[in-house]
């Protein structure tokens, strides 16, 4: 049986992605390798947001390059974001691939590959499935469904951040039908998943292309008003109603996440749904990019730094105790120090606890690319620094604040730290797991106790999470229940590193 291994580089659709890949490998009778080294076919899903994460893909090549002058019959295949927004130019470029395929051509893998074993020539797929989107779905094998799952909402993006070349590799937005998305949700539920975050681009400008939700709440509210004359569109509600479809159709699932949203959706309806579903979790992500006017203006992100103030307090106020994380790049041309400090200062007053900073990457095909990249380098770093200081206190603060509380865990699987419990005793191991807010905790347990609901005491606060005591011992399970999805065959799945080289938050991953 010929194996593979699949390597992610990029964001949670691209993980996401790789999940598919590997199911419909599976399904065609590939077996997952033991490691990258091992196998027969490679597939590389790449990323290609900022330039960093296009450089990992070439010296990832070149490394599989020398393995295939030792095993000729090595398949290189290249997907994701960089596949499609180079196709053929990467085969002229980087010989050694054989098979470059975007990412609505996954279905085609088995045949693509199988053209390649009869002696085919190099194979290019980048096709966008434009007039007949198709939403893979999970297929979880009999006792493999982790404790937390992401599904596709929709796929594409229809905004146009000056900066962001996703629109141009993963194309305009397509919706996948509610009737599917609660399918698949029930599945996953049915196989031991318990936590399912919704995923998309713009998740929350959801729409059902079959028109089969009834209104969300709030349907007659006036609009929330939109910087530039930019109006939000005619019906706001039917993300917030897909929310409450689930919540309904789905009542085992036990917490419901989203990202990345889009600020100028954050709708009135939206927050309603927050208040009104105990099941969506007490966190969100929400990308904000910068704190001046002016900067947002020439992102193109179509809010103002008070509007999104303004949502983000309105969301608080309705869910005590909500947390928020977000995104921002420094050195976008023509940031100004003055802008730049507009960026901490909304960092403080919206009391973000966690953040995903970038440097300014300029991309091929994106509108900023005619304003000239004009912050060095120096700069964007000691800004990067500052930002991640201003965020690091209030993450800090926060952490501190919940040492002697009792949190309640959904464990992940086994964890990476020692959490050192002085009640731990002989053969136990490390578990992790997250809070509703989001928040990493780590504790012992004597026996695998992944995708239990754990109450959880709060010892110590780290840089990034917490430490625990158990309160009390679920009893043991069956081992076949309690497998993680989350090894990937040939364990390669690099970090997310930010392009100062720091490890990113895993909350936030
Ligand atoms: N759709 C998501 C984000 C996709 S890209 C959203 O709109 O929130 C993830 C993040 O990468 C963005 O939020 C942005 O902060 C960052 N990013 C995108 N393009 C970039 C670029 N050219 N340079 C630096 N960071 C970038
Ligand atoms: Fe990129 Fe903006 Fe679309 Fe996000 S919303 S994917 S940042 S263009
Ligand atoms: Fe994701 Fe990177 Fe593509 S962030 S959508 S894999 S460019």
């Amino acid at each position: 049986m010929p194996s593979f291994a699949v390597v992610t580089f990029g964001c949670q659709m691209n993980m996401h992605d790789s999940t598919r890949m590997e199911e419909v490998l599976r399904g065609a009778g590939y077996a997952p390798a033991q490691d990258v080294e091992g196998a027969d076919v490679v597939l590389l899903n790449t990323c290609s947001v900022r330039e960093k994460a296009e450089q990992k893909l070439r010296s990832e090549v070149g490394r599989l390059g020398q393995l295939k002058r030792r095993r000729p019959d090595l398949v290189i295949g290249v997907a994701g974001c960089v596949a499609q927004q180079e196709g053929e130019r990467l085969l002229r470029a980087l010989p050694q691939i054989d098979l470059i395929i975007g990412p609505d051509n996954i279905p085609e893998l088995p045949r693509l590959l199988a053209d390649l074993d009869t002696g085919g020539l190099p194979q290019v797929r980048t096709v966008f499935d434009v007039d007949a989107p198709s939403f893979l779905s999970a297929r979880p094998r009999p006792g493999s469904a982790g404790a937390t799952a992401f599904v596709t909402v929709m796929k594409g993006c229809n905004e146009r951040c000056s900066y962001c070349i996703v629109p141009h590799t993963r194309g305009p937005e397509r919706y996948r039908p509610a009737r599917e998305i609660v399918d698949e949700i029930a599945t996953l539920v049915r196989a031991g998943v318990r936590e399912i975050t919704l995923l998309g681009q713009t998740v929350n400008s959801y729409r059902d292309p079959e028109a089969s939700l009834p209104p969300g709440p709030l349907v007659a509210e006036r609009r929330w008003q939109h910087t530039r004359g930019s109006l939000a569109r005619q019906d706001e509600t039917e993300f917030p109603a897909l929310l409450y479809r689930i919540a309904e159709q789905v009542p085992e699932l036990l917490r419901l996440r989203y990202t990345s949203p889009h600020p100028r959706h954050l709708t009135a309806s939206l927050i309603r749904a927050h208040q009104e579903l105990p099941v969506l979790a007490r966190h969100v992500h929400m990308p904000v990019q910068s704190g001046s006017d002016r900067v947002l203006r020439r992102m193109i992100r179509r809010y103002s730094a008070a509007e999104y103030v303004e949502r983000t307090d309105a969301l608080r106020e309705a869910v005590p105790d909500l947390t928020l994380t977000t995104d921002v790049i420094v050195g976008f041309p023509g940031e100004s120090d003055e802008d730049f400090e507009q960026t901490l200062e909304l960092m403080r007053r919206v009391g973000f606890v966690g953040v995903f900073g970038f440097k300014y990457s300029q991309r091929p095909f994106t509108p900023a690319l005619q304003l000239a990249d004009d912050v060095s380098e120096a700069e964007k770093g000691r800004r990067l620094e500052r930002l991640f200081a201003t965020v690091d206190e209030r993450k800090v603060a926060h952490l501190t604040s919940l040492v002697g509380s009792t949190q309640r865990v959904l464990v992940e699987g086994r964890g990476k730290v020692q959490a050192f419990s002085a009640t731990a005793g002989e053969g136990t191991a490390s578990y992790t797991g997250r809070t509703e807010r989001n928040e990493i905790v780590h504790f012992d347990a004597p026996w695998d106790v992944t995708g239990e609901v754990l109450e959880v005491t709060i010892r110590e606060a780290y840089k990034n999470s917490l430490a625990g005591d158990l309160q009390e011992l679920p009893p043991r399970r069956a081992p076949a229940a309690s497998a993680a999805s989350s090894t990937r065959p040939g364990g390669a799945q690099p970090s997310r590193v930010g392009q100062d080289g720091r490890r990113l938050l895993p909350v936030l991953g």
